[in-house]
């Protein structure tokens, strides 16, 4: 075991800074909260970068307001590393109601997350990207969910996305690269971030629609994590609590690493439905916010389970990946 550390970065997802309606119908009440104390404790424990895997925003009503609030906290916290995020459903929301395009969502995520060319790789108006470790060479592939807000009826990812991203994961994995994949939504009845046996949360990703018919690309992203074991893939949008048990899985080594995020605005539980399967609890309480602190050696990559409001390391929630040689 080679024990100097590389580096190390926090790990979130779900933040969903949440101003509806002009801040009159807030659902994630906590959200601005956590944010401001999650970038207080990202500070003092001395983390070189943050990820963040998708819905910074809700994004119910237009997300300006919320985009001016997410930069003026980050702005204001003495936080002065870098944030990279990931598209997740949220971000496009506005653009189910009418309210926004598509492309003005998409825009808005490019312009207000501030990752210039500097930082990473991206081709022009793209909302998924390359960030590389600039010290050690390890690789982030940020995919986004360019399609829209449905995640769980549409196919999410556009046959660009695709190629670029299977041409990134084969090239990287020759130079023998670390690669984390950030990629907002889980796959329904599959891996981490639900029960894959009963899975309580209907919003995952399909592989097909109800009549059977398979999205194409949703099926070549999973082939992807398949034939590719050591990419470490981060997930969020169920905002399942550590606690539940449901945040790791590789489905018996049969494929990726994967490990969910729970949502730093509150998480979920999963909790019976009273007929024998699976549901959400969607409560938001006062204490829940959570995340990871990711410490990366030569030959491992450890992910520690956070509570942000009592600034503890949750050494139970431990989940350590071994870098094949
Ligand atoms: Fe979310
Ligand atoms: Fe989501």
């Amino acid at each position: 075991m080679n024990d100097k550390r590389h580096y190390r970065f926090a790990l979130i997802s779900d933040i969903h800074i949440d101003r509806e309606n002009g801040g009159k119908n807030i659902y994630f009440i906590y959200a601005e909260r956590n944010l401001r104390r999650a970038l207080r404790v990202i500070k003092s424990r001395g983390c070189d970068f943050i990820v963040s895997a998708g819905d910074q925003v809700t994004n119910a009503s237009g997300a300006d307001e919320e985009w001016r609030l997410y930069r003026s906290i980050i702005d204001s916290s003495g936080y002065t590393g870098r944030i990279y995020e990931a598209l997740g459903n949220h971000e496009t929301r506005s653009a189910e109601y009418g309210i926004n395009t598509l492309g003005e969502c998409i825009s808005d995520f490019i312009s207000c997350t501030r990752l210039d060319d500097k930082a990473v790789i991206r081709k022009a108006d793209k909302p998924y990207y390359i960030m590389t470790e600039p010290v050690f060479g390890d690789v982030f592939i940020f995919m986004a969910l360019e399609n829209g807000v449905s995640t769980n009826s549409i196919d999410n990812f556009s046959d660009e996305q695709t190629d670029d991203t299977e041409a990134a994961v084969e090239r990287y994995t020759a130079q023998n690269r670390r690669i984390f994949i950030i990629q907002h939504a889980n796959i329904y009845a599959y891996g981490a971030g639900d029960d894959a046996s009963s899975p309580a949360y209907e919003g995952a990703l399909r592989i097909a629609d109800k009549d059977g018919r398979v999205f194409k690309n949703n099926l070549r992203f999973k082939n992807l994590i398949e034939k590719y074991r050591e990419i470490i893939w981060l997930s969020g949008h169920t905002h399942v609590d550590l606690a539940d048990n449901l945040n790791y899985s590789d489905n018996g080594s049969r494929s990726c690493h994967m490990l969910h995020i729970p949502a730093l605005c509150g998480a979920t539980r999963v909790i019976s439905d009273g007929s024998g399967g699976h549901k959400l609890d969607r409560g938001f309480y006062d204490s829940s916010s959570q995340g990871y602190i990711v410490d990366v050696y030569s030959d491992r990559t450890v992910f520690t389970g956070i509570d942000f409001i009592s600034d503890t390391l949750l050494s139970e929630y431990t989940y350590i990946i071994n870098k094949k040689k």
